[in-house]
């Protein structure tokens, strides 16, 4: 049987993928014969595995088109899990314009692209509907709270000239209304297993009223079980990802990250389909979730192969 998987990170992040250890074991427990590799490690035969599953390549922001190109290789010849469509679409926060097409509440985004002027792009979305007191502005395609801000409404000079700093590096900005019940309540991420919910965690609020942006280290979530109301938009988040993907399988793996709107609804912040950290020290168990969903689907991707 075809049971040889590849766990992706890179040299500077295992240490900081909490998940690893107990994916390894449990992979072991479920008959999975795991490895792990980085995709930046020139001398690895991608082709001896079965599979390749990404967890935790995150030196990937700062080298955006060779991971692409790592990605597009490897799928060449063994199959990736999630699959590079999920992982290119993922990748670009544009997808909030395409759940929320779909019906999905996501977090009001606007968007801004390399050429626009700044101060004018500000201008245009503060005065649309419910943008509150503070805004946020990150770039579209970025992780780990990198180059991601709070200003207050107040502060617009400030808020115009981190916009067009961004603009100018050519990357492409969202704005968004800084939803303020995080202060309190936190985010709630939800993880999913082959379309089946397996735990959620809270985050704390990462962006300080000081300008001070935290990362989302391990001291910043804590278990928490997610209410009715978050795993409906979640488990809407995935389908609509789906049906936008023409996903014929459920998603190996997914997180949906949900804040609470001035309404106290829940609405999508970030929907994490690549690589995303799943908060496994977490929730007992959760490991051995993912590890028997991963048997399941490389037996039904050896199968397939077979049937070819
Ligand atoms: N609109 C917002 N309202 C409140 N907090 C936000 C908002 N956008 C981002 N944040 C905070 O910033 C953090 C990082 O932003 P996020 O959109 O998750 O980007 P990434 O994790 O990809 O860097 C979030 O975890 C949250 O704490
Ligand atoms: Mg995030």
């Amino acid at each position: 049987m075809g049971n040889h998987l590849a766990l992706v990170t890179d040299g500077a992040s295992l240490v900081i993928d909490y998940d690893m250890p107990l994916l390894l074991d449990a992979c072991q427990a479920a008959g999975v014969r795991a490895e792990i590799c980085s995709w930046q490690d020139p001398d690895i035969a991608w082709e001896r595995f079965d599979a390749v599953l990404l967890r935790s390549p995150w030196s990937y922001v700062e080298n955006l088109p060779q991971f692409l190109e790592w990605c597009e290789y490897v799928t060449d010849v063994v199959p990736l899990f999630n699959p590079l469509p999920v992982v290119r679409w993922n990748l670009d926060k544009h997808y909030l314009a395409d759940l929320a097409a779909a019906g999905v509440p996501v977090v009001p985004s606007g968007f801004v692209a390399p050429g626009e002027d700044p101060a004018a792009a500000l201008r245009a979305f503060l005065a649309g509907p419910g943008r509150g007191a503070e805004l946020v502005v990150k770039p579209t395609v970025g992780a780990y709270s990198r180059d991601v801000q709070r200003f207050p409404r107040q502060a617009a000079a400030e808020a115009a000239a981190h916009l067009g700093k961004l603009l100018d590096q050519g990357r492409h900005v969202i704005l968004q209304p800084y939803l303020d019940r995080i202060d309190q309540h936190g985010e709630t991420d939800l993880i999913y297993f082959d379309g089946v919910y397996s735990h959620a965690i809270r985050k704390r609020a990462l962006l300080l009223p000081d300008g001070t942006v935290d990362e989302p280290t391990q001291d910043a979530r804590a278990a928490r079980a997610a209410a009715e109301d978050e795993r409906a938009v979640a488990a809407a988040a995935l389908d609509a990802a789906a049906a936008h993907l023409g996903l014929r399988e459920p998603l190996l793996y997914g997180r949906v990250d949900l804040v609470r709107d001035a309404d106290g609804k829940p609405v999508v912040l970030e929907l994490e389909l690549g690589e995303p950290s799943l908060s496994m020290p977490f929730s007992e168990g959760s490991a051995a979730r993912f590890a028997r969903a991963i048997a399941e689907r490389l037996e039904e991707t050896s199968r397939k192969r077979k049937s070819r």
